[in-house]
């Protein structure tokens, strides 16, 4: 099965190098130079674990290579994913589909025999269409079909959910394409992996309900944690007892500071401006955007409130930036929302962050000192607010820190560390949804 991937961002990159696991033989195309050089070197431009060691091997065994030669790829291939960014569209909250259609033109003009062109990237309902009008219009003698195979990766843990995922989705329109695609991830059968075939639409709008689906539940207790203050209940009691009914299930009920990334911000957007247009009420995704964006206000309020109502002039160890661990991604992130209107009056920050720091430079405003290690950032620090949870902030001394620090507040929005161990330490702890 030979396959090529345009886009060799990350689920590009993922999805490539995993159908090469499978046992595809796969050309990953990408418009950068410098990044399809970086690859052919060996150089992963993304940390994802595991990633590196599966790539390398994989070219190395002659199943993977990268190029920036469409044309050299295209007329072979069985299979050509489209798997170029969507961003959302300055102004408007649409997904900038420009990326997507260039690359459906410029497959159009290469294309020989046969091939099943599908779409990977997160595209409104409606796109695979489009794209299969394009490709007709650019060339009439084209013998393809469109399909929809949505991904549905976390960042982080993209090899695993990519190798043993819950399903597979394809929005298909022929029994062909269908055969294709299914002999694709004919390996996934081993451990009885479903595959969910149905129409482009329907194959569009699942990876967009899904994903609205868990922002809302984060943010549905995310609200709930703060009646909790209120109240005097605690969060994670509340969401083990809710979890503990099988209809609701436990996962992505993790209170925090909001939900951020480069999926559910930019996804529960594109879905209400999809429905929009159609005339039809999301008005549940649109409260979850609402109560994402309050929380992270919330949290500004919360380390305010902790540090006494006045962060000028105070030092504030930032340990996490990125918008979850195990990954160097800063794209909405909650630490850019939080972070500048602490700055803005005048708080000091030192953050600290195992991947993301390179990144977050050009994104956070300047005067941040980005410390290399944890003893560094909360030397005499006034606070500390763990943003995210990676494992390295899960086990602090905290003896050790608390000697280190000038003040005593430990903001965690995370919710990591145990109410009563912190109190007995010495701490000012604050966290959310637990009093
Ligand atoms: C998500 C989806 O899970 C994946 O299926 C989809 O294809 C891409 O988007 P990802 O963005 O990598 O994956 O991260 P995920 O682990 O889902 O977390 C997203 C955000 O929600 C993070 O900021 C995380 O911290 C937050 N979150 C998650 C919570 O605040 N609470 C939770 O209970 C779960």
């Amino acid at each position: 099965m030979k396959v090529v991937m345009i886009g060799a961002g990350y689920v590009g990159l993922v999805s490539g190098a995993c159908f090469a696991e499978f046992g595809a033989h796969v050309t990953c195309v990408d418009v950068a130079e410098d990044k399809i050089d970086a690859l052919n070197r060996g150089e992963i431009p993304i940390y994802e674990p595991g990633l590196d060691d599966l790539v390398k091997r994989n070219h190395v065994q002659g199943r993977l290579c990268f190029s920036t030669a469409l044309a050299d790829a295209v007329p072979e291939a069985d299979l050509v994913f489209i798997a170029v960014g969507t961003p959302t569209r300055r102004g408007d909250g649409h997904a900038d589909l420009q990326y997507v259609y260039t690359a459906a033109k410029d497959v159009a003009r290469c294309l020989s025999g046969y091939t099943v062109i599908v779409d990977k990237s997160t595209v409104p309902v409606g796109t695979a269409r489009q794209v299969a009008r394009i490709i007709a219009e650019e060339n009439s003698e084209a013998d393809f079909d469109v399909a929809s195979n949505p991904e549905f990766l976390r960042e982080g843990a993209a090899i695993g959910d990519f190798m043993r995922p819950d399903r597979v989705v394809l929005g298909v329109e022929s029994e062909r394409a269908e055969a294709r695609l299914r002999a694709l991830y004919r390996p996934l059968n081993l451990i009885e992996t479903p595959i969910h075939v149905t129409n482009l639409e329907s194959a569009e709008l699942i990876k967009y309900a899904s994903n609205a689906f868990l922002a809302t539940k984060i943010s549905f207790i995310n609200e709930m944690s703060d009646l909790c203050e209120k109240v005097g209940a605690d969060v994670q009691a509340v969401a083990k007892g809710m979890g503990m009914d099988g209809r609701i299930g436990r996962k992505f009920l993790h209170a925090g500071p909001g939900y951020g990334g480069s999926c559910f911000p930019k996804d529960t957007l594109a879905l209400a401006r999809i429905a929009q247009e159609h005339g039809s009420a999301v008005r549940i995704v649109e409260a979850a955007i609402e109560a994402n964006a309050a929380q992270k206000a919330r949290m500004v309020k919360k380390i305010r409130e902790a540090l006494g109502g006045e962060v000028a002039g105070k030092t504030v160890a930032v340990l996490g930036l990125t918008f979850k661990p195990e990954t160097d991604d800063m794209r909405d992130a909650p630490s850019l929302a939080i972070l500048p209107p602490l700055m803005e009056k005048g708080a000091i920050i030192r953050a600290h962050d195992p991947q993301g720091a390179e990144e977050a430079h050009g994104l956070l405003p300047d005067g941040i000192v980005y410390a290399d290690d944890i003893a560094d950032a909360v030397c005499d620090v006034d606070a500390v607010v763990l943003m995210t949870e990676w494992n390295q902030y899960r086990n602090l001394d905290l003896d050790g820190l608390r000697q280190s620090m000038r003040g005593r507040v430990f903001v965690d929005l995370r919710n990591v560390y145990d109410v009563e161990q912190m109190c007995e330490a010495g701490f000012d702890y604050i966290s959310v949804g637990r009093s």
